[in-house]
């Protein structure tokens, strides 16, 4: 206690471990920042933490799977910290805890606590209740409104990239996915909000957001100061590029059926947004995309591509793949093979299709074999790889503005972000801090995952003139 009888903030350890998309790196990073001001500052693993959050993800049956095992290797620590009389609070967050959260109570008595992805904000409250050992220890209600009006600023900054959810949840119910059920109905953020949030952060020295939601382009958020109607993706993306400061803009995940011709145009005329958009197709058989209930055929993406890089000619492209979907046949696969042929992939993930509990797609006949998936994805993947080293090697002599972000792992280098999301990395300019800033820097070597150069002039991001991506912008 002070002097003033106040009880002075204890500091205690706050562990958090992320699985699955970024939107759970932005809701534990948003986790961190409720419980901060209740004293748990972060610690780097769970031994002798005071507060594990393990933030989850079910997308495939191996995502789900590591919950549990990773509980198995916290049971011998909170165990540790009763014995040396201490107390370790553990809570199980994201997808994994709103699919399952009462089979996980019942299978790890080492669960404290169960919160899914729209009940953070409950965090303090959920944690005192779970101190006395009684009350509530499920907290899986949807309610995403509450969820970001309660989850205020401030927030703590690591970097000059942040993320920003603006969307949250879907309704598009492809046959194969979960996300539906475990993150609710789709719902955005009022732009006002976003708006706010992203002014905070490039105070504290943020220089790049990327916007995020499980279908990022459906985004239909009420506009700022009580104007009628509704704002896609184009109009908030537009209004976040007039922030001075904030160099450069981000979104993801996108889905085809909802690439709107303001989008495009945005992609093309508004130099803040970067070159790059993530695609996810899944397969390339118009058979198999409508057994997975994707909304469109192979023509219609590819179309949509084409129309981005009209207007947008240097756009990456990356892309989601899933191969052996239940029925998928050769010919099928060989429709995807063709369609990556086609798209040329900067960058790209894919998949074994894994059967999800509780989706249509998990009982449908036909299942395909393990060891045929196992083939079909080798095939793919080599691909797919051999397409992003293409890519990459394609810029060994261009000069490209990169985002400095931290230190690299080897001594004097610096890591970055070029436009198109490469890594790269280059030597530190002496007596320069570059960190937080945008240099150009000449690519003299590529590999699969990065480039290599070096910094040719250390473009101040507020001297148009020396940073063309900037230029022009109000
Ligand atoms: N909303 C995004 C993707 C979210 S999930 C979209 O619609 O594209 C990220 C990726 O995981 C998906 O694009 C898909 O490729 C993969 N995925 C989802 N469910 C899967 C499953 N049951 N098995 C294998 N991969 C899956
Ligand atoms: Fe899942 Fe389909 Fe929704 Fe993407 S669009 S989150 S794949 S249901
Ligand atoms: Fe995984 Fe949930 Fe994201 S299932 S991919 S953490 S929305």
């Amino acid at each position: 206690m002070s002097e003033d009888g106040r009880q002075a903030p204890l500091t205690k350890k706050l562990f958090i471990k992320t699985y699955g998309c970024q939107m759970n790196v932005y809701d534990s990073q948003r986790m961190a920042d409720v419980l901060a001001p209740l004293g748990y500052s972060l610690a780097a693993s769970g031994e002798a933490a005071d507060m594990v959050i393990l933030n989850t993800c079910h997308i495939r049956e191996k995502a789900a799977e590591k919950v549990y095992s990773e509980l198995g290797r916290l049971r011998p620590l909170k165990e540790a910290r009763r014995a040396g009389g201490g107390r370790m609070t553990v809570a199980v967050a994201g997808c994994v805890a709103q699919a399952e959260g009462e089979e996980i109570l019942r299978r790890a008595p080492v669960v404290d606590l169960v919160l899914g992805p729209q009940s953070y904000q409950r965090l303090p409250e959920l944690i005192a209740r779970a101190s006395r050992a009684a009350g509530e220890r499920l907290a899986v209600d949807f309610d995403a409104v509450e969820k970001f009006d309660r989850l205020g600023a401030p927030r703590a900054v690591d970097g000059p990239s942040a993320y920003v959810t603006v969307q949250e949840g879907c309704d598009k119910f492809c046959t194969f996915c979960v996300v539906p059920y475990t993150r609710g109905a789709e719902w955005s953020r009022p732009a006002g909000q976003i708006v706010e949030e992203t002014r905070a952060l490039v105070r504290a020295g943020v220089r790049e957001v990327t916007l995020l939601g499980q279908n990022v382009n459906a985004y239909r958020g009420a506009p700022p100061n009580g104007e009628a109607g509704c704002w896609g993706l184009a109009a908030l993306v537009r209004r976040l590029a007039r922030i001075d400061r904030l160099e450069r803009i981000r979104f993801t995940t996108s889905h085809p059926a909802d690439m709107d011709d303001a989008l495009i145009a945005a992609l093309g005329e508004e130099p803040k947004l970067m070159p790059y958009l993530h695609l996810p197709v899944q397969a390339g058989s118009d058979r198999v995309l409508a057994a997975m209930n994707r909304r469109h055929t192979a023509a219609e993406y590819e179309d949509v591509i084409a129309r981005v890089r009209a207007a947008r000619p240097d756009i990456a492209i990356s892309g989601d793949f899933i191969v052996g979907f239940p029925g998928e046949s050769e010919a099928d696969f060989e429709a995807t093979l063709a369609l990556a042929e086609r798209v040329r992939y900067a960058s790209a993930f894919s998949f074994k299709y894994s059967p999800r509990p509780g989706t249509p797609a998990a009982a449908s006949p036909g299942q395909t074999p393990e060891a045929e998936k196992a083939r079909r994805l080798a095939a793919l993947q080599g691909l797919l790889e051999a397409q992003q080293r293409a890519f990459n090697a394609a810029q060994i002599g261009r000069r490209l503005p990169v985002l400095f972000e931290r230190a690299g792992k080897a001594a004097g280098q610096l890591h970055g972000r070029s436009p198109y999301l490469q890594a790269v990395h280059a030597p530190a300019p002496a007596g320069r801090a570059l960190i937080g800033e945008i240099a150009e820097v000449e690519i003299t070597a590529a590999t699969r995952n990065s480039l290599t150069g070096r910094i040719v002039e250390p473009a101040p991001a507020s001297d148009p003139a020396a940073s063309p991506s900037v230029a022009g912008v109000a």
